[in-house]
């Protein structure tokens, strides 16, 4: 599928963006921290939600700013008018890279947790959310095993036949072949994961908080 724009993110002729007088260098300093979007994918029961929240408070413990759009929060607002087919899918994905980038501009970190089945989809929210700033997380588990864990059901459920198009069901879902972070849920606690996406972010210097405070920290997560 063609990465063209839809007819939907078409600018209108008679727009001109303005800008305000406040640099990216500004807010980065205001924050310590480089924004940039950590973009969780993988199935249903992987351990996205579980992952992005316990990281969310891993970092703003450490004095962070930083914000989780989680695919079942956002559904029930900014895409509440979208379903699990797959134009709409790309719809909601489109949103939420939008509203990353934002929120990137505005100096925050953001992890998303969308299961953002389709690669294209997401090569997509990398260009929207821009070069450096697009960190693809793939959280890997077996079908087999976030079909036994079925937090909420929704396996047992799709394989009833009583949700149509279910991710790893009856919808495709395409793993990243070069994400950026590879995390094995399958064999990991999601301390462990949340040790592993941190410890990427010291690493490349997207979290540059005191060095102290992030090996205490860092410990306690891997320890834990
Ligand atoms: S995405 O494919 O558009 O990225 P998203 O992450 O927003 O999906 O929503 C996935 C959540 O919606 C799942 O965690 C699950 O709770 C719920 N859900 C309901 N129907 C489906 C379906 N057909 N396929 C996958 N998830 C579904």
């Amino acid at each position: 599928m063609s990465l063209k724009r839809t007819t939907m993110e078409q600018p209108s002729t008679f727009l001109q963006r303005c800008h305000g007088t406040i640099a990216a260098q500004d807010r980065m300093q205001m924050f310590r921290q480089q924004p940039v979007t950590i973009w969780l994918t993988g199935l249903s029961g992987a351990g996205k939600s579980t992952v992005a929240f316990k990281l969310e408070e891993h970092l703003v413990s450490l004095g962070h700013a930083c914000y989780v759009l989680d695919g079942d929060n956002v559904r029930h607002g900014l895409a509440s008018d979208l379903g699990f087919e797959r134009k709409d899918r790309r719809e909601n994905i489109r949103r939420v890279a939008h509203v990353a980038q934002l929120m990137n501009d505005a100096g925050l970190i953001v992890i998303t947790a969308l299961i953002s089945p389709m690669s294209d989809d997401r090569a997509m929210a990398r260009e929207i959310i821009g070069p450096g700033k697009f960190i693809e997380t793939y959280l890997s588990a077996p079908v087999a095993t976030c079909a036994r864990r079925d937090p909420k059901g929704l396996y047992a459920k799709a394989m009833a036949g009583e949700i149509a198009s279910f991710t790893g069901v009856s919808a495709p879902y395409e793993a990243p072949s070069e994400p950026e972070l590879l995390i094995d849920t399958a064999a990991q606690t999601p301390i462990e994961s949340v040790a592993q996406i941190f410890a990427y972010l010291r690493e490349n210097s997207l979290a540059t908080v005191s060095t102290a405070a992030a090996t205490a920290t860092g410990q306690e997560a891997s320890a834990a």
